[in-house]
């Protein structure tokens, strides 16, 4: 049976991921900072969770060890240049040197759309620009090079980048839809920014696709997860609306923001305490669409025709 390691497993996509892994027969080890946040998966048969601190080199060196893939998917959406930097480069090099040292053959790291491992210093946002230099990280290593110092044969990388997940429990839809069941309107930034949303069920799919060696692109590949349909915020956030049922499904008014307002309202959302809805920096983001940009192949390369929001995002926000 083949064990899998998964990095962000107890998050919304990982939640996913780990239940079509079980399903597959795959020995799944979910690493976690605090035990309690695996209380989605640790039911899962064959499934083990471990808690240990993840940036601890030595740590995940032991952990990874005796698998034969990896997954990561940690990520933070907020942060300062440091917490990006922690978590989506000084992370990802870790993994390398911790998979190459334990002679790990496969992994797959989740990036984001809008994330290039050849000109990361060109996206617009901090999470964008750390996701490109994760990716970048991974690459050498995968070739075999020095992630740092490591002169041995690298591993199978695939790396997807996905545009918005969506989703039974993500963070996006329904977060729209709740605010919308208490507010009269919605004053929006970034409204105009297109977005190609993905199924987190596609993607999970797309992960043990690559897993199982369904890509014709060699290593490292680069996959750009996207659905049918582009879609701007302020449709998506209409959508989440009338999908939940909201002002007798016609949904609520939404008022995009001009760009001064839009930049107010993300400083002052980013100031709030705990996890903010939005921050300056996912403003930058929406600077380019996150949409395919066709320089890599889509899901379709790996046998998956990806599924449309409406149908999927109905049977759970109308709950
Ligand atoms: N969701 C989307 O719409 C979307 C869109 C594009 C790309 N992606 C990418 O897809 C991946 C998964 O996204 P997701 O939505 O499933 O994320 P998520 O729900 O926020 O889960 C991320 C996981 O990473 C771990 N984590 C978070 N911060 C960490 C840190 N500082 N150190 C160590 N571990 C940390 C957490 O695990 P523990 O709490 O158990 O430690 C958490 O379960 C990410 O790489 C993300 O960038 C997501």
């Amino acid at each position: 049976m083949k064990k899998i390691i998964v990095l962000g497993g107890t998050g919304f996509v990982g939640t996913h991921l780990c239940e079509k892994l079980a399903r597959e027969g795959w020995q799944v080890t979910v690493p976690t900072r605090r035990a309690i946040n695996a209380k989605a998966v640790m039911h899962l048969p064959r499934l083990t969770v471990r808690q240990i601190d993840v940036h601890d080199e030595a740590a995940l060196t032991q952990a990874v060890a005796g698998h034969d893939a990896l997954v990561n998917l940690v990520a933070i959406l907020h942060g300062t240049q440091a917490a990006f930097e922690h978590a989506h480069v000084a992370l990802p090099r870790k993994i390398a040197h911790a998979c190459l040292a334990a002679g790990v053959g496969q992994v797959v790291h989740i990036s984001a759309l809008g994330a290039d491992s050849l000109q990361p210093t060109l996206a617009p946002s901090m999470y964008l620009r750390s996701k490109g230099e994760g990716e970048a990280v991974l690459v050498q290593a995968a070739m075999g090079g020095s992630a740092g110092d490591a002169a041995q044969a690298g591993f199978d990388l695939s790396i997807l980048r996905p545009s918005v997940v969506f989703g039974e429990g993500d963070k996006f839809l329904n977060m729209f839809a709740k605010l919308q069941k208490v507010l009269p309107m919605v004053p929006l930034a970034g409204a105009d920014a297109k977005f190609q949303p993905v199924w987190v069920e596609d993607l999970a799919m797309a992960v043990v696709r690559c897993l199982s060696g369904a890509s014709a692109q060699p290593s490292p590949r680069v996959i750009e997860a996207f659905g049918p349909e582009v879609l701007t915020l302020k449709q998506l956030v209409q959508i989440s609306a009338q999908l939940s049922g909201t002002g007798g499904g016609m949904g609520r008014l939404v008022i995009p923001l001009p760009a001064w307002a839009a930049r107010l309202q993300a400083t002052v959302m980013g100031m709030a305490p705990g996890e903010p809805m939005m921050s300056l920096d996912n403003l930058e983001s929406m600077k380019v669409d996150n949409v395919a940009t066709g320089k890599h192949p889509g899901l379709d390369s790996l046998g998956i025709k990806a599924s449309a929001v409406r149908p999927i995002a109905r049977q759970y926000l109308g709950r």
